[in-house]
Parts: C-alpha cells; sequence; structure tokens
C-alpha cells in the first residue's frame, strides 16, 4: 500500500531501531469511526433482541432514543465499512501467501509465530474479518431497510417481513463472533497491534514479526502480493 512508509529510520530515544507507519491518520479515523458506530449499534440492536439486554437501552438515553438512533448509526457504519473498502481492497484481496498461511494457523493459534510463513500487510485471518464485516454490513443494511419501513411491506407479503428480522439476526449474531475476535486479537493477543491503530507506528520488529512480506516491501519496495 502506497500509504505505508518508513517514518524514521533513526532510533528513537528509547526504540533500538527504526519505526515504521502501520496506519495513517486517515486509516485510524475511519477504523474508529466503524468502532464507534458499530459498537453503538451492538449495544442498541442486542437491547431490542432480548429483554434480558433491554437495560442496555439505558445506556444511551432509553429505549425510544435508542429504536430513533439505531437504523442512523447503521448507515454511518455502513458508510464507514465501504470508506474502509475503498482504502483496504488493495490490502485485502487473498493472495497465495495467505494460502499458505492458513494451512500454517494452527502455529498461530500456538503463538508460535516464527513458523508461520511471512505474511502481507494483513493476515489472513484479519482478511477474513474484513470480509465478514463487508458483506454483513450489506446484509444487515438491506434487512435493516425492511425493519426500518416494515409497515410498507404489505401483510400479504410477511414473508419478507420474516426474511428480514432473520438475516438482521444471522448478519448481526456472525459480525459479533468476528468483532470478539477481532477485539480479543488486537488488544491481548497480539502486543503492539492496539498501539499502532492509535498512534499509528509499530517497530521493525514487529512488523518483521507478524507481517515480513509487508515489511519488506515498506523498506525495500518489493511487492507483498505473492
Ligand atoms: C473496540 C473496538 C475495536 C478495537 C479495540 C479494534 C482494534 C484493532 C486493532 C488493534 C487493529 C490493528 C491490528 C493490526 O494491525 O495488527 C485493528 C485493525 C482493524 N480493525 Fe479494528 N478494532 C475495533 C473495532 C473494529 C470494528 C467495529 C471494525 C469493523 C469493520 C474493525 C475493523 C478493522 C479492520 C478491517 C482492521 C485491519 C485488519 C485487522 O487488523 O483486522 N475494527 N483494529
Amino acid at each position: 500500500m502506497s500509504t505505508s512508509h518508513v517514518v524514521s529510520s533513526r532510533p528513537p530515544a528509547r526504540e533500538p531501531e527504526g519505526v515504521i507507519c502501520r496506519y495513517t491518520l486517515g486509516e485510524r479515523v475511519h477504523h474508529w469511526l466503524a468502532a464507534l458506530t458499530y459498537i453503538y449499534c451492538l449495544i442498541t440492536g442486542l437491547a431490542f433482541w432480548s429483554p434480558y439486554m433491554y437495560w442496555l437501552a439505558t445506556l444511551v438515553g432509553g429505549g425510544p432514543t435508542a429504536r430513533f438512533w439505531h437504523p442512523w448509526f447503521g448507515l454511518g457504519f455502513t458508510l464507514s465499512i465501504f470508506w474502509m473498502y475503498k482504502m483496504w481492497i488493495g490490502d485485502m484481496r487473498i493472495t497465495d501467501a495467505d494460502r499458505r498461511w492458513s494451512k500454517a494457523m494452527r502455529y498461530y493459534v500456538e503463538n508460535q509465530d516464527e513458523k508461520l510463513p511471512p505474511e502481507g500487510r494483513f493476515n489472513y485471518g484479519q482478511k477474513l474479518f474484513f470480509w465478514l464485516m463487508f458483506y454483513g454490513v450489506i446484509l444487515l443494511v438491506i434487512s435493516g431497510f425492511g425493519l426500518w419501513f416494515v409497515e410498507s411491506i404489505p401483510w400479504s407479503l410477511r414473508w419478507l417481513r420474516y426474511t428480514a428480522v432473520t438475516v438482521h439476526v444471522v448478519a448481526a449474531l456472525a459480525t459479533i463472533a468476528g468483532f470478539i475476535i477481532h477485539v480479543y486479537m488486537g488488544t491481548a493477543m497480539v502486543r503492539g497491534g492496539f498501539t499502532s491503530i492509535i498512534r499509528g507506528e509499530v517497530t521493525s520488529t514487529w512488523a518483521k514479526t507478524h507481517h515480513r512480506l509487508w515489511y519488506e516491501q515498506v523498506t525495500k519496495g518489493t511487492s507483498s502480493q505473492k
């Protein structure tokens, strides 16, 4: 990706190595817009889904307020995902490197990263998450319109109402599963990942360890899309 580059090859005060830009400011802003709008939809959607979780609506101003804003935040989330698509599509296509990496995925789970084949800017799991969210939001927004304007669907077409509810719930649950894994991986599993989506930078060692082909691409100008 052309937006990634070595920010500084001079050793900073406490770093014995170079620092590499992993996420530009624009990428970080879009990421956190997606996170904010998604979390709002998650809290309010769970509140509507089950009476046991209705109390969640009180966190965001109560039931009627949540019902009003949920579809609008859903549209915001959809736009932010399409923006992400535009930003990252070049890095998110599944490559041969990903296929090799997916076969060795157990080393990733066992935390033996040194045995994994080298990866590009994003690894196979990150790309799967991206595509899950991308196709998930398409299903959510289409079925969401059905629920938003449910009274304009005539009762003779009630199967359409039932389909909208089912698709909305199934797509939401799939994205929630992906979201939980994503947050866990990004905050607890891969040290340095969270700082990168806040400050934008990673160390050369981090880049070499987790995304060697990307590291080579940004430091030596070789292609990571093998
Ligand atoms: C509180 C919520 C979230 C946290 C803590 C979080 C954390 C992170 C972290 C740490 C990274 C950098 C990973 C790396 O470069 O190694 C990242 C990247 C990313 N995030 Fe999130 N994120 C959150 C919500 C979301 C949401 C709602 C989406 C929806 C699409 C999302 C999509 C992505 C994508 C596509 C990437 C780049 C590839 C990847 O690392 O999976 N994130 N996030």
